[in-house]
């Protein structure tokens, strides 16, 4: 039997969420779903923003369908998506870029770098260390090589003029393209996020470490109109987490007029991924078709709510059986 945690969290999460879990009910009806409550609102009412229970239930399915959390506004509660991705194992952020001219997908190594953690504050004086190693390395541009040789070709993003961590990282990607014949170039990160921009068609799977990730995804999504568009996927050796890229948006919250386009592709990936690639295409066909009528939410300048855009998707995959 086929497990799904389905985490709602924050804010439009719980809005988008529900939507996405609509469409999972209907492809594939069989499947568990297990609700997990977690993040600020849960802290707020119960003084736990997530606990061991909870990280159980998530270890325990085979995937999880994740909406967003909101971070504390003084920071009195720890990062709860960090904290998921440590203890899930989540080494790799996904996120394909479809539309503008752009069909590419960025990998993230989201596991070290910059964000690792080693961060001192001195009187004077602050430093973060930007930890590379070879097993992450190699890891990730495995799992890089793997996407690329479904598709094109793989560009490594870097900033190895520079920093010996990116000499470093570049070669280690470099051995495992030439180890897997992967066709592979590479490109300074800064020079790279312009020419995301101007040339996109150029661009296939590109592998990037940490910070570089987070930059290059945000600029890339210029190509797609939008957060609400967004989806992606975490993934690590034993656990897999399937989000939108979007957050908690709390200046929309509430009024039931977030897009949740993000969070339908977000669950097609999870499909996609646990092997079921018909209902995975059905569910983008759907999403396809309702936009093709022109119907759209606030954020894209229309008027659909997020439970109108939501009905008419399932109502399209329902036709289509
Ligand atoms: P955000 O993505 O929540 O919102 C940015 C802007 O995009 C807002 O104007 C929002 O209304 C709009 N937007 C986002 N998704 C939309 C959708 N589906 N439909 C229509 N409009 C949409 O980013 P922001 O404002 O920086 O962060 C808000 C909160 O979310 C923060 O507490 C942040 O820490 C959290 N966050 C959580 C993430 C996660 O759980 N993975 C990721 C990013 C942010
Ligand atoms: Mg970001």
């Amino acid at each position: 039997m086929t497990r799904i945690a389905v985490v709602e969290g924050d804010g439009i999460g719980r809005e988008v969420v529900p939507v996405a879990a609509a469409a999972l009910q209907v492809l594939r009806p069989e499947w568990e779903q297990l609700p997990v409550e977690l993040g600020l609102e849960r802290w707020r009412r119960t003084g736990t923003a997530l606990d061991e229970a909870d990280l159980e239930v998530l270890r325990s399915s085979d995937a999880v369908l994740f909406g967003a959390v909101s971070s504390a506004p003084n920071g009195e509660y720890p990062s709860v998506v960090l904290a998921l991705r440590r203890a899930l194992g989540l080494y790799a952020n996904i996120r394909p870029v479809l539309g503008g001219g752009a069909d590419l997908v960025v990998v993230r190594e989201n596991s070290e770098g910059l964000y690792a953690g080693r961060e001192r504050i001195e009187a004077d004086r602050a430093c973060t260390e930007r930890v590379i190693t070879r097993a992450a390395t190699e890891r990730i541009a495995r799992l890089a090589c793997r996407l690329a040789a479904g598709r094109r070709h793989l560009t490594i993003g870097h900033k190895a003029n520079v920093l010996a961590a990116d000499r470093f990282f570049l070669g280690i990607a470099r051995g495992v393209a030439a180890a897997e014949g992967v066709p592979v170039d590479d490109a300074f990160i800064d020079a790279l996020c312009l020419d995301v921009l101007r040339r996109p068609g150029r661009y296939d799977v590109i592998l990037v470490e940490n910070m570089f990730g987070d930059i290059l995804s945000d600029v890339a999504a210029f190509h797609v109109g939008g957060l609400g568009l967004l989806p992606s996927a975490n993934l690590g050796e034993r656990h897999t987490l399937f989000e939108p890229v979007h957050g908690s948006a709390p200046d929309i919250a509430g009024r039931g007029i977030a897009n949740p386009t993000a969070a339908l592709r977000s669950a097609a990936m999870l499909l996609d991924h646990l092997g079921d690639t018909g209902a995975a295409e059905r569910l983008n066909i759907a999403i396809e078709e309702v936009m093709a009528r022109g119907l759209r939410t606030p954020d894209l300048g229309g008027t659909a709510s997020t439970l109108e855009f939501g009905d008419a998707v399932l109502a399209a995959l329902e036709k289509r059986g």
